[in-house]
């Protein structure tokens, strides 16, 4: 479980300070698909990048699994992010190392054997649907197919947590849809709890169960995603939901427009 008590941050920037979150506090609970969503400058990635201390709070508490991880370094600091994947919208692959070795990258930091990383690695490009890629280079891949060997690297330490940072924002609809049902699958097969991102409503009502609304570096509403919809309390959801994007609830409607042919098997 995680949990955010209080928690704040005020950026340094050249032209002074900057607060991008205030008094948020949040219970994320095992085997949630948890998602935050609210616009642009919002403060989305600063929260998330505090879960793995990419960011420190400037305020307030992180507790995870019962430790209080807020001012974790070294070892501590290595071991939590090891326990929390990271994927981002640019996928951000190494381009010079094959497929399979990207995924094998985080086993070769931990100084696994070789033969025994391979083997992980290809039992988690099989779960990614993607083991008939292993030699290729992240070019040669569709931006579907490169989100998935993102997603295989990430899970290469076990993970108990994923953070998804607008994860799906480069993918056309139907891709989109792929990549948030495999998360889905991760989550319900392997009990890896996931935090969210996402400006969309539509990728946040087809696989989380919780969401958390914010606005401007506040927490305006939280709960159950379907209640949230049924009845939105703050103004910016109204606001989200008026705007909507429908197309990743009709996937069927939709073709992939860069290549991608291959459909995860659920
Ligand atoms: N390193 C930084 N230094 C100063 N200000 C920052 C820094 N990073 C982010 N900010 C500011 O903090 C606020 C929140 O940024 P954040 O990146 O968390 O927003 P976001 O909700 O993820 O937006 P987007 O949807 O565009 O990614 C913004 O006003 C941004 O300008
Ligand atoms: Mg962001």
């Amino acid at each position: 479980m995680i949990e955010l008590i209080d928690v704040g941050k005020v950026y340094q920037a050249s032209d002074g300070d900057h607060r991008a979150l205030e008094g948020v506090n949040l219970r994320i609970e095992d085997g949630d698909i948890f998602g935050i969503i609210g616009e642009s400058g919002a403060g989305k990635s600063t929260l998330v990048r505090m879960l793995n201390l990419l960011e420190r709070p400037t305020e307030g508490r992180i507790i995870i699994d019962g430790s209080d991880i807020t001012d974790y370094q070294g070892r501590e600091l290595r071991e939590l992010r090891a326990n929390i994947g990271m994927i981002l919208q640019n996928f951000a692959l190494f381009q010079q190392r094959t497929v399979l070795q990207n995924v094998t990258f985080p086993l070769e930091v931990r100084r696994e054997s070789k033969t025994a990383s391979a083997e992980r690695a290809h039992e988690l490009l099989r779960l990614v649907n993607l083991d008939d890629k292993a030699t290729r280079y992240p070019s040669e891949l569709s931006g579907g197919q490169q989100q998935r060997v993102a997603i295989a690297r990430a899970l290469a330490n076990e993970p108990h947590y994923m953070l998804c940072d607008e994860a799906t924002s480069a993918l056309d609809s139907r891709t989109t849809v792929q990549v948030l049902d495999l998360l889905a699958r991760i989550n319900a097969e392997l009990g890896v709890t996931m935090v969210v991102i996402t400006h969309s409503l539509a990728v946040a009502r087809r696989i989380c169960n919780r969401i958390a609304v914010i606005d401007a570096g506040h927490i305006v509403e939280e709960g159950f995603t379907a209640d949230v919809f049924a009845n939105p309390k703050s103004e910016i959801t109204h606001e989200l939901l008026d705007w909507g994007d429908e197309a990743v609830d009709q996937p069927s409607s939709k073709q992939g427009v860069n290549g991608e042919e291959e459909v995860v098997r659920g």
